[in-house]
């Protein structure tokens, strides 16, 4: 496995796989890997013949009061991981290479990231958008793969290079839990043992909310009063939003009839918990 930290090096390498016909895919990666990272790799894996991953603690994506200086990070060990798994390249570019002095242009789409989590993070997709073309360009992959935790990142991903005409595939990869149910994310090591069971809550609620919906009931809002009551049992918790809507714009729907997905953020104490469960497919 090589590791690559210039953007030159990275694109003279990506040239050659392509000149000899090679197909790449390209998992991007803020790094402290977990299962849910290491299954996109697998994904990745299996549907081109270079594995390239990236590492990069993207500032673009961070608001001013959130966790960009406390973001968890283990480079020996994600290394390891990236190993483990059959990646071939890992790129990690620092800071100046992505964002030089200077630095000015951005990426941006006009709806989408107004939903959701877009509603109480403001910078977040527009840094999202940008890192992730910056990646595109340097990588020149063939195929990319992206989480579904992240629903609406997923989302603005394949909006974006649709209307840019980026010739990527996007695909998403299947969100995995802990064995109870957590989903599973690099912030849940800032959890205490009470909040990382009271976490448990959104799963709970999501499950729920599928019963429910399985059993006839269409009106989003008996859903999200439900949810509402089971996560503020947690006296830590601060629900963000609690949404039920169309998994392709993402409004919010009144009567649950068509393909719906449920989504949540909860912040347990100082960290940001976000969930999803497509209620009906
Ligand atoms: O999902 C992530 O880890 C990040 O948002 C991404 C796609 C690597 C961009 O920084």
């Amino acid at each position: 496995m090589k590791i690559i930290h210039t953007i030159a090096e990275m694109q003279a390498a990506s040239d050659v796989f392509r000149i000899e016909g090679k197909r790449i895919a390209f998992v991007p990666t803020m790094g402290f890997l977990h299962q849910g990272h290491l299954s996109l790799m697998e994904k990745g894996r299996e549907k081109a013949d270079i594995l390239i991953a990236s590492i990069f603690v993207n500032p673009a994506q961070f608001g001013p009061n959130e966790d960009l200086d406390t973001y968890p990070r283990a480079m020996e060990s994600d290394l390891e991981k990236c190993k483990e798994v059959g990646v071939d390249i890992v790129f990690t570019p620092t800071n100046d290479q992505i964002y030089p002095q200077g630095y000015e242009t951005y990426v941006e789409l006009e709806k989408l990231p107004h939903h959701l989590c877009g509603l109480s993070r403001p910078v977040f997709f527009k840094g999202i958008t940008t890192v992730v073309t910056k990646l595109f360009h340097i990588v020149k992959p063939h195929i990319a793969i992206f989480g579904e935790k992240d629903f609406q990142q997923l989302a603005i991903i394949k909006r974006m290079v649709r209307d840019l005409n980026m010739e990527v595939e996007v695909l998403g990869g299947a969100l995995v839990r802990e064995e109870d149910g957590l989903a599973m994310s690099s912030r849940n090591a800032y959890l205490t043992d009470d909040q990382r069971k009271e976490g448990l809550r959104l799963f709970q609620s999501l499950c729920k909310a599928k019963e429910m919906v399985q059993a006839g009931e269409s009106n989003p809002k008996a859903i999200c009063d439900m949810a509402k009551i089971h996560i503020s049992k947690a006296h830590e918790a601060q629900i963000d939003y609690i949404s039920i809507c169309d998994p392709d714009t993402l409004n919010e729907v009144d009567a649950i009839t068509g393909p719906t997905l449920m989504a949540l953020a909860v912040m347990m104490g100082k960290t940001r918990l976000i969930d999803n469960m497509v209620l009906i497919p």
